[in-house]
C-alpha cells in the first residue's frame, strides 16, 4: 500500500498549484472536483486533472482524484474524465453505503479491462464525513478495493450541528470510529484537516495526537503543512531504537519462559511488543530503519 502520510489538496480547476503539488515531496497528491471547486468551473476541472495526469511528472507522488459525492449529479462525468488517464486512485467524498463504493468500483474495473490494466490497481480511498457514514462504516469499510478512511472534522460537524473547536472534542466519537473501522479492516486511518493554515504550532499538536490516537496519516491543504504533518506521522529515531529494544529483550526473556518483564521501569508484556512491532512496520513504510 501506498504510504500516505500527507495526502495534499489543491483545487482542480487550479494549474499552478498543481504545478507546485509535484516539487513538494508529498506522500499524495489529491486534485479536487468537490468542494474546492467552484460549481461553474467544474468542467474545467475534470479536463486540467486529465491533463496533469498526461502530462505532468508526478514523481514519487501518488496521483489521485476527487470526484463529486456519489448522488450529487457530477460523479459520473468525473470519474470518466480522469479515468482514462490513469490514476493511482480515486477519492469519493461523503460516502454513506457500500453501494456507493461498488458503483465506483464498476466503473474503475471496466476501465481496467479495457485498457488492460493490473485488475484492482486503482484504488479508492473514501470521504466518511457524514452522520449516516459514521453509522454504516462497517459495511463501507468492509470493500476490498478500498486502501483507506478519510475522516472530514468540517463536514461532519456541518453534518450533525456541532461547532468545531481546537480540542476537537465534538467530532472525538467520529474521529474514533473511522480509526477503529480502518483497523478493523485493514485500511490506511487519514485524519482530518488543520484549517489555519498559517499556524505550524497548533498544526503539528493536532497532527501528534491524531498519530497517537491510530491515524496512519493527515490531510493536507497547504505546502507548509507537508513537512510537519510527515514528520508527524513518522517514527522518530527515538521511537525506533525503543521499539527494537521492546521487541529485543521480549524475545530473550520469552526463550527464558517470562511473558512479562521490566523495561526502564515499565512493564512490558504482548500488548506492548505488538504496538513496538506496528512502530517499526510504520518506519519501514516511511522508508527508515
Ligand atoms: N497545493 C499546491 N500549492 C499550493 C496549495 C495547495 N493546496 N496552496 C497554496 N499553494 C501554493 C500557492 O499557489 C503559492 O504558490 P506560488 O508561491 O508559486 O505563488 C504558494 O503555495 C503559497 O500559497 P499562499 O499564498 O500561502 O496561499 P494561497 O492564498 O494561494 O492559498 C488556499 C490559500 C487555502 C486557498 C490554498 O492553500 C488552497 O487552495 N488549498 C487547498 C484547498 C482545497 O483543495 N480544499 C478542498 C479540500 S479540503
Ligand atoms: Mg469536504
Amino acid at each position: 500500500m501506498h504510504s500516505r502520510r500527507a495526502l495534499l489538496y489543491m483545487p482542480g480547476d487550479d494549474w499552478n498549484k498543481i504545478n507546485k503539488a509535484i516539487t513538494l515531496n508529498v506522500d499524495s497528491i489529491c486534485m479536487d472536483m468537490e468542494d474546492g471547486t467552484a460549481l461553474n468551473r467544474k468542467t474545467y476541472a475534470r479536463a486540467t486533472i486529465a491533463k496533469a495526469l498526461s502530462e505532468l511528472p508526478f514523481g514519487k507522488s501518488e496521483k489521485l482524484a476527487r470526484i463529486n459525492a456519489v448522488g450529487s449529479g457530477f460523479e459520473k462525468d468525473d470519474i470518466e474524465m480522469v479515468l482514462p488517464c490513469q490514476p493511482d486512485g480515486i477519492v469519493i467524498p461523503k460516502i454513506e453505503t457500500l453501494a456507493q463504493i461498488q458503483w465506483a468500483s464498476e466503473i474503475i474495473e471496466t476501465a481496467e479491462l479495457s485498457n488492460g490494466w493490473a485488475l484492482n490497481s486503482i484504488r479508492i480511498l473514501v470521504g466518511v464525513e457524514t452522520a449516516k457514514g459514521i453509522i454504516n462504516l462497517k459495511e463501507i469499510a468492509s470493500h476490498p478495493r478500498l486502501d483507506g478512511l478519510i475522516f472530514g472534522a468540517e463536514d461532519f460537524a456541518a453534518n450533525i450541528g456541532a461547532t468545531r473547536s481546537r480540542a476537537a472534542w465534538e467530532v472525538m466519537y467520529a474521529r474514533s470510529a473511522v480509526v477503529t473501522h480502518a483497523a478493523a479492516f485493514d485500511l490506511q486511518a487519514i485524519d482530518m484537516v488543520f484549517i489555519d493554515f498559517r499556524d505550524t504550532l497548533n498544526l503539528k499538536i493536532e497532527a501528534a495526537m491524531g498519530a497517537a490516537m491510530g491515524f496512519t496519516g493527515k490531510q493536507i491543504i497547504h505546502p507548509s503543512q507537508v513537512g510537519p504533518v510527515q514528520e508527524a506521522f513518522t517514527p522518530s529515531e527515538q521511537d525506533i531504537t525503543y521499539a527494537k529494544r521492546v521487541v529485543e529483550t521480549f524475545e530473550a526473556h520469552q526463550a527464558e519462559g517470562t511473558g512479562a518483564y521490566e523495561l526502564d521501569g515499565k512493564m512490558i508484556d504482548m500488548p506492548l511488543v505488538k504496538n513496538a512491532q506496528k512502530v517499526l512496520e510504520r518506519a519501514k513504510a516511511a522508508g527508515k530503519n
